[in-house]
């Protein structure tokens, strides 16, 4: 069933990988038609994210050749496949996901389950609606952490990224003291102007010695490690006993490396978070709850800024500039014509 006034043609653009590390290419495909429980959604805009730079990269997770990239976006759904829940996303704004496995957001036009379709209201622009998933739900979720786990303070590295200064806001709005860490000077102004406490720059001479005396000093044994590699050692060292580090990417692109004596004589744990994962162990009720939070959020503590944006065509030029500048806000990809 097609949304009322709505056309759609026969074939779409679309950005397309044939193998890990490849070429991006543009190509002319046939736009997918949505089967039980789907719906197709017309494409407005979507992010880089380092989840997208990982998957062009391949080895982040397993899938199949040839693909169209792109982890979340936003756009209209206008067309429905059998199934209520469809039904009732036909003709919505909505924030969108791909199908595990399936192809993603680069597109005119992406297929996927009406569950992984989430209506946005009107006070959310479809740029702020096509990053509402990936760091908004990630940042929630590590506050959830923290208040299940009774930490009484937070270590985040990576923390000029997007997700970083949203946790610097919800930790300052929920008064859980969060220690920052970045590896450039002009990170910790960034930071210190939205009014973070406690920033570190993990390039200084000091740096080991003053994570150690703050982490003891605030309590601080929710470690979120972004980067892996050897910073995970540093991090797992001057965690006060008891802590857990929770490795959320491998920026480094380096495996945790730590000696086994620091996690053993300070009964440290290191753990693993992926949004997916966490999101599969929650019922409905929460799901609804959790998201109707984000959406209330989304223009104020979790709202992303935008560094630019580019057509669906330019995108090699897009992940060119979103590489250099990573810190300074996200490159969408505006793919609608509107
Ligand atoms: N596990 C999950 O479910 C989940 C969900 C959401 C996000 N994430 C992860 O959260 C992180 C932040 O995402 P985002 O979208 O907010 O990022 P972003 O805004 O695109 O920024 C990326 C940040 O990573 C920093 N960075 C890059 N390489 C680094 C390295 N080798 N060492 C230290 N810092 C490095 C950059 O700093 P410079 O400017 O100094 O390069 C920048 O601040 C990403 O790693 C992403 O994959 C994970």
């Amino acid at each position: 069933m097609k949304a009322r006034g709505m056309i759609v043609p026969e074939q779409m653009s679309a950005i397309r990988q044939d193998q890990p590390d490849g070429a991006l290419k543009h190509e002319q495909l046939v736009v997918p038609r949505p089967g039980p429980g789907e719906v197709l959604v017309k494409m407005d805009a979507s992010p880089i994210n380092p989840s997208d730079l990982a998957l062009l990269a391949g080895g982040y997770m397993e899938r199949s050749y040839p693909f169209t990239p792109g982890l979340e976006g936003s756009g209209t759904v206008v067309e429905a496949g059998s199934g209520i829940f469809p039904r009732l996303r036909l003709g919505k704004r909505v924030a969108c996901s791909p199908n595990p496995g399936g192809d993603g957001t680069w597109a005119e036009y992406m297929l996927t389950s009406a569950m992984r379709v989430v209506p946005l209201p009107e006070h959310i622009t479809q740029e702020q609606g096509a990053m509402m998933v990936v760091n908004p739900m990630t940042a929630m979720a590590f506050m959830q952490l923290a208040r299940e786990g009774k930490h009484r303070a937070m270590v985040n590295n990576a923390a000029a990224s997007s997700l970083g200064k949203m946790l610097v806001r919800l930790a300052l709005r929920q008064g859980i003291p969060l220690i920052n860490i970045v590896r450039k000077e002009e990170q910790i102004k960034t930071l210190k102007k939205m009014g973070a406490t406690h920033v570190l720059n993990s390039s200084s001479e000091s740096f080991e010695e003053e994570l150690k005396t703050l982490a003891e000093e605030l309590g601080a044994t929710l470690i979120l490690d972004a980067v892996t590699g050897s910073q995970s050692s540093i991090l797992l060292d001057a965690a006060p006993r008891g802590s857990t580090l929770l490795a959320y990417a491998r920026l480094s692109g380096n495996p945790i490396l730590t000696d086994p004596g620091t996690v053993m004589k300070g009964e440290k744990k290191i753990a693993g978070f992926l949004l997916g994962n966490w999101l599969e162990t929650k019922g409905l009720l929460f799901k609804l709850i959790f998201v109707s939070k984000v959406k209330k959020a989304l223009n104020g503590d979790l709202s992303t800024h935008i560094n630019g944006t580019y057509p669906l065509e330019q995108v090699e030029e897009a992940i060119a500039h979103y590489r250099e500048h990573m810190s300074e806000g996200k490159i969408l990809l505006k793919i609608g014509s509107d």
